[in-house]
């Protein structure tokens, strides 16, 4: 793939905190309209490749490419307003807001470390666009619900609702199945298969049946490297994944 085909670069990207090498020489691409996802176990460096991606925090070194231009040392809300949008690990929703109000604000623009694009559209297509929303993310009649009495599982829909708001090109979601019941597992599955088809999506996810159901392409990290990439057919099948995900499991109980 040439980087002009690429909608994200990471190119030989690492990231230090102090002594801690969080990220060592990590290098992805993610095509148009690609599914990825990215797994591992506590501390590979997942959420850590994203910061970098979003600009939360500055890389070591490496560089990152949008669309074929170099966004390493952009702002991050200029990477917002470049079409890439990501879900963070915690809440980030008003509470006392209704879910419906939640993303009327996030449809009237970006708001990312104190840098606002100002709205494009009328106070009625925005009430529009955010029922839209809801019922593509599933919540469907739940929007006068206060972000306070929805479920667990809702609110996490709701953040890919607000992720969605900004009209993404580069999607990217950190757990969004973190906490959720079996049945709202499958909903999440089918509303990242349902995702347009011009959205770009970068998945972490602990849970490897959504990971592998919603990725055509998987990339597993390991403690700060990229330690494999596959289908999701080779994941399942390697005794490497299976190696670290028991020995995780195995420490976690110990
Ligand atoms: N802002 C930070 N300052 C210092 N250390 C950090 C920071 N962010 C992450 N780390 C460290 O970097 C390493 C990788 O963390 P990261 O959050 O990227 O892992 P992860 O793969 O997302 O794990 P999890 O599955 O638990 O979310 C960890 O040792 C973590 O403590
Ligand atoms: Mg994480």
């Amino acid at each position: 793939m040439t980087v002009q085909e690429a909608a994200l670069v990471v190119d030989n990207v690492s990231k230090h905190f102090g002594g801690l090498k969080a990220m060592r020489h990590v290098s992805v691409t993610l095509g148009v309209g690609e599914r990825v996802s990215v797994i591992g176990t506590n501390g590979a460096g997942k959420s850590t490749l994203f910061n970098c991606i979003a600009g939360a925090v500055p890389v070591t070194s490496g560089k990152i490419t949008l669309f074929g231009e170099d966004i390493t040392k952009m702002r991050a809300a200029r990477r917002a307003q470049r079409g890439l949008a990501r879900t963070f690990q915690t809440s980030q929703l008003f509470e006392q807001l209704t879910a419906a109000e939640n993303l009327f604000i996030a449809l009237g623009g970006v708001r990312m470390r104190g840098a606002y694009l100002l709205p494009s559209r009328s106070r009625t297509e925005r009430w529009r666009a955010a029922a839209q929303l809801l019922d593509q993310v599933g919540l469907d009649g739940r929007g006068s619900q206060l972000v306070a009495d929805l479920s667990h599982g809702e609110q996490r829909q709701l953040e890919i609702g607000m992720a969605l708001a900004l009209n993404p090109k580069v999607l990217m979601l950190d757990e969004p199945a973190a906490g959720f019941s079996p049945s709202e597992r499958s909903h999440l599955v089918a509303l990242l298969q349902n995702l347009p088809e011009t959205v770009s999506l970068l998945l972490i996810e602990h849970d490897m049946d959504i990971a592998l159901a919603a990725a055509s392409r998987v990339i597993v990290m390991h403690d700060g490297e990229k330690l494999l990439e596959g289908t999701p057919e080779e994941i399942r099948a390697s005794e490497l994944v299976r190696e670290i995900y028991l020995g995780g499991k195995a420490k976690d109980a110990a």
